[in-house]
């Protein structure tokens, strides 16, 4: 995907530390860290992607998330793990079956500071999440956003998640499928933007390690290069069934699209929920 949010970077580590006992989901941004500095995120990622993404496709997703959110029985917020400049979280908040319950969570401070409004924000590492022991009912992650680091760290973050829901509480992940990367492992392109920018992208999937690296320059009208470099892991579907049911989830279903369909060989995405196991 050029840039609508499927390749970006994981480099940077942070140094979060969790609120522990008694923190409370209502304040409107909580600040954990002492600024690290992201690569690839920020600037780079909000000036590349935000002109791609369109209204159509944020409220398809929305609306496909209302649904997925839909029945849950379990009370409590519902995180947005990654949440960017909040498309996602701004609607959902908004109104729908999770209106008054969303809350964003992003390491990217002018992520942050260039949010939509209405939805409560946590500034965290996704790494180490800031949310007490059975307090949430509920995560979503879009883009692949959960798996721009090392496997060992996913199956870790994983475990993050599974610690902080509630029993019967909801995981929504969102990617794209690793057979659409293995069947086009080389991609590169060079765009101009509305602004005048010039956006220059390669990458190349390694289909043995299912990780897709890249590389983005965004030459600014001014003559300002913006560049970096981003990684994602891509797994295979039994692969993702593995690691879910591993950390602790249930796989509750598996769409290859924003309408529910089953997954096909034509599938542009991958949309799975879990739920966290009992016992
Ligand atoms: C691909 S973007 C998706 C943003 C948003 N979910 C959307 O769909 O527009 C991934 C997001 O994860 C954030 N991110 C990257 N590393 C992170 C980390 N270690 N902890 C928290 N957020 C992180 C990035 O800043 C970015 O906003």
């Amino acid at each position: 995907m050029p840039c609508a949010g499927s390749r970006w970077d994981s480099r940077e580590g942070s140094d979060a530390r969790s609120l522990g006992e008694g923190a409370a989901c209502d304040s409107p941004m909580w600040v954990l860290h002492a600024a690290p500095v992201l690569s690839f995120f920020g600037e780079l990622y909000l000036r590349s992607t935000l002109p791609f993404l369109s209204e159509e496709t944020t409220a398809r997703e929305v609306a496909y998330l209302a649904r997925s959110f839909q029945g849950l029985r379990v009370p409590g917020p519902v995180v947005d793990l990654g949440c960017g400049h909040g498309r996602h979280a701004a609607r959902l908040n908004a109104r729908g079956p999770l209106a008054g319950r969303v809350l964003g969570l992003e390491l990217d401070e002018q992520s942050l500071q260039e949010r939509l409004p209405g939805f409560p924000a946590v500034r965290a590492d996704l790494r180490s999440l800031p949310f007490r022991t059975g307090s949430l009912a509920g995560a979503y992650a879009w883009y692949s956003s959960l798996f721009i680091f090392s496997d060992e760290e996913h199956v870790a973050l994983l475990r993050e998640v599974a610690r902080c829901l509630k029993p019967g509480g909801l995981l929504v992940l969102q990617t794209v499928p690793y057979e659409r990367l293995a069947s086009q492992p080389e991609a590169s392109f060079s765009t101009r933007l509305p602004d005048g920018s010039l956006l220059e992208e390669r990458s190349r999937f390694d289909a043995v390690r299912g990780r897709d690296e890249a590389t983005r320059k965004l030459t600014r009208p001014d003559g300002r290069v913006l560049s970096g470099h981003y990684a994602i892991r891509y797994y295979p579907l039994a692969d993702l069934t593995q690691l879910l049911e591993f950390t602790g989830f249930s796989l509750r279903w598996v769409h290859g699209g924003l309408e529910e369909e089953r997954p096909s060989d034509t599938s542009t995405d991958l949309v799975v929920g879990a739920e966290l196991r009992h016992g």
